[in-house]
C-alpha cells in the first residue's frame, strides 16, 4: 500500500488528524467532542498516515525532558487495522526519535494494544491508569 507519513497541515487536514483521534479513541466510549485534545497539543510533534489525500492513522510524540519522549494518541482507522500501518507508523516515529538522540521512549498502553507494542521492541514496565474506569493501561518503554 502506497502511504505517506507527515504532519497534517491545512485546516481539512488537521481536522481529519483530530477526528480520527476521536473516532477511534473516545466516541467508542461516549466521550465528548473535544476530549480527543489536550493542552500540549502546540508543542507536540504530530504524524499522520495518508493514504492518497485520506488519513488513515495517527500518532503524536511528546517530548518529556532531555533523553526521553511520550507517544500517545496512536490510533488506526478500523478499516485499516491490521495491515502494518501502526508498524509503519510506529516505526517512522521511532526513527524520527532516534534523529533526535532520545535515548527512551515511553507510552501507556491499552491492554488489547500490549501485544502490538511488544512486537515494536517495548516492554512493559508497570501498571498503570485505568482510563474511562475500565480501559487497564500499562507503562511501556523502549530504550
Ligand atoms: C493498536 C493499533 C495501533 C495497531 O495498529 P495496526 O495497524 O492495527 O497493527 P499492525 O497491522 O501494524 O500490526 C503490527 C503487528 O502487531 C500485531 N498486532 C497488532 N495489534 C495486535 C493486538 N491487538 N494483539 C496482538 N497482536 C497485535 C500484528 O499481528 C502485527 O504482527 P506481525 O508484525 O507479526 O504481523 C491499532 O489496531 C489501533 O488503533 N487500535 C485501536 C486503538 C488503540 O488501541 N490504540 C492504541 C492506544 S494505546
Amino acid at each position: 500500500m502506497e502511504i505517506e507519513i507527515r504532519s497534517p497541515l491545512t485546516q481539512t487536514e488537521w481536522e481529519a488528524y483530530y477526528d480520527l483521534r476521536f473516532r477511534v479513541l473516545r466516541a467508542p466510549w461516549n466521550q465528548q467532542k473535544g476530549s480527543e485534545r489536550d493542552a500540549q497539543e502546540a508543542e507536540a510533534e504530530h504524524f499522520a498516515v495518508f493514504k492518497e489525500q485520506q488519513i488513515i492513522a495517527v500518532g503524536r510524540l511528546d517530548q518529556l525532558n532531555e533523553s526521553t519522549c511520550q507517544v500517545r494518541f496512536m490510533a488506526v482507522d478500523p478499516l485499516f487495522q491490521g495491515k502494518n500501518i501502526g508498524k509503519s507508523l510506529m516505526e517512522f516515529i521511532l526513527i524520527h526519535s532516534q534523529k533526535k538522540q532520545e535515548k527512551n521512549v515511553i507510552l501507556h498502553a491499552r491492554e488489547m494494544a500490549v501485544p502490538f507494542y511488544e512486537r515494536m521492541g517495548f516492554q512493559v514496565t508497570e501498571k498503570s491508569h485505568l482510563l474511562f474506569g475500565e480501559i487497564q493501561h500499562y507503562l511501556m518503554q523502549k530504550k
